[in-house]
């Protein structure tokens, strides 16, 4: 019998993409699976899904970047199912593409609410539900390659999902005592509407003035690329079942497209040749011995 049968996952943006995949996989574990998704026509058609496949489902209309609607989802999920054992952090949003002078702030506001502020809300809020039972539990949160590797002409999202993996890595260290294990999941493209997230962007983040032509010329260009490469992406029914496989091994990072490992490679090598340099200057040799401190 699966590990996890029996104990209820929360999943945030699981009414399609990646977190449907997540939600389904975990379902078919035999996980009660709780959605919390801001689009209350896609929740729907998920429900009907999950349960069609068997999962005790339900679901909340929420805002990730609302802390009153993640209260109002954990309410739900323990009147429902008890106890909570598992978080999937997924909801995010794309954000666009552009070059850092042409981004709105507005633009980075949303994706830095949506994307690094739903994931702090959803730990905040769930966590200590998953300490109180004793049981121990999961946090998965959903970040990116680009969370690896800085990605040109996404700033915002990049710094969004660099602080998730950051933020994983601190809160494994963290929880390890109180047997929750955290893993953060790192896919490069998937073929999802991530490209199409203006679709979920709230009133209150609009933008505050029009682009200007030669930019929203670049932005177009750019976005058609994107769409390509999306739509070229890994089938996204892989994901949920290749979360599972590395849940099960208890994994930190869950990588699902081993054919970027010679990126993060170059990355790592840089990061280290970078060092080689501080450690042969001069001015940082007493620097050298002394003890490490905090990381631990
Ligand atoms: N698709 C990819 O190529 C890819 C690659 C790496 C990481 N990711 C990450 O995977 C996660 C899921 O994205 P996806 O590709 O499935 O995209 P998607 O657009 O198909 O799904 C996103 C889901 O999140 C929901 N959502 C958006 N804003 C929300 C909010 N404020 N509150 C609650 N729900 C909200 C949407 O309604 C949707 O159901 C995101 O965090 C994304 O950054 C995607």
């Amino acid at each position: 019998m699966s590990q996890f049968a029996g104990k209820t996952v929360v999943i945030s943006g699981g009414a399609e993409g990646i977190g449907l995949s997540i939600a389904s996989a975990l379902g078919k574990q035999g996980m009660n699976v709780v959605l919390g998704d801001i689009d209350p026509v896609q929740l729907d058609l998920a429900l009907a899904q999950l349960k069609s496949e068997g999962a005790r489902a339900t679901g909340v209309t929420m805002d990730v970047t609302n802390i009153g609607h993640w209260h109002h989802l954990a309410d739900q999920a323990e009147r429902q199912f008890g106890k909570i054992h598992m978080l999937v952090n997924n909801a995010g949003v794309g954000g666009g593409t552009g070059t850092v002078e042409q981004s709105d702030r507005n633009d980075w506001r949303w994706v830095l609410d949506v994307n690094l502020m739903g994931v702090i809300y959803g730990t905040q809020t769930m966590v200590p539900l998953i300490k109180k039972h004793g049981e121990g539990g999961r946090l998965l949160n959903v970040a990116s390659m680009a969370g690896m590797v800085g990605v040109p002409f996404a700033g915002a999202y990049t710094a969004t999902k660099a602080a998730v993996v950051a933020m994983s890595e601190s809160w494994y260290a963290e929880l390890k005592p109180h047997n929750i294990k955290v893993s953060v999941l790192c896919p490069a493209f998937v073929k999802t509407r991530i490209n199409l997230s203006e679709r979920n962007r709230q009133p209150d983040y609009s933008r505050d003035e029009q682009a200007s032509d030669a930019d929203s010329f670049k932005s177009e260009a750019l976005a058609a690329h994107m769409q390509n490469v999306i739509n070229n992406g890994l089938n996204v029914d892989v994901v949920g079942e290749r979360v599972v496989e590395a849940l099960n091994a208890g994994e930190l990072y869950i990588f699902t497209h081993p054919n970027y490992r010679p990126v993060v490679q170059q990355r790592y090598k840089a990061i280290d040749e970078a060092f080689e340099r501080a450690a042969a200057s001069p001015l940082l040799a007493h620097v050298l011995n002394e003890d490490v401190v905090g990381f631990t």
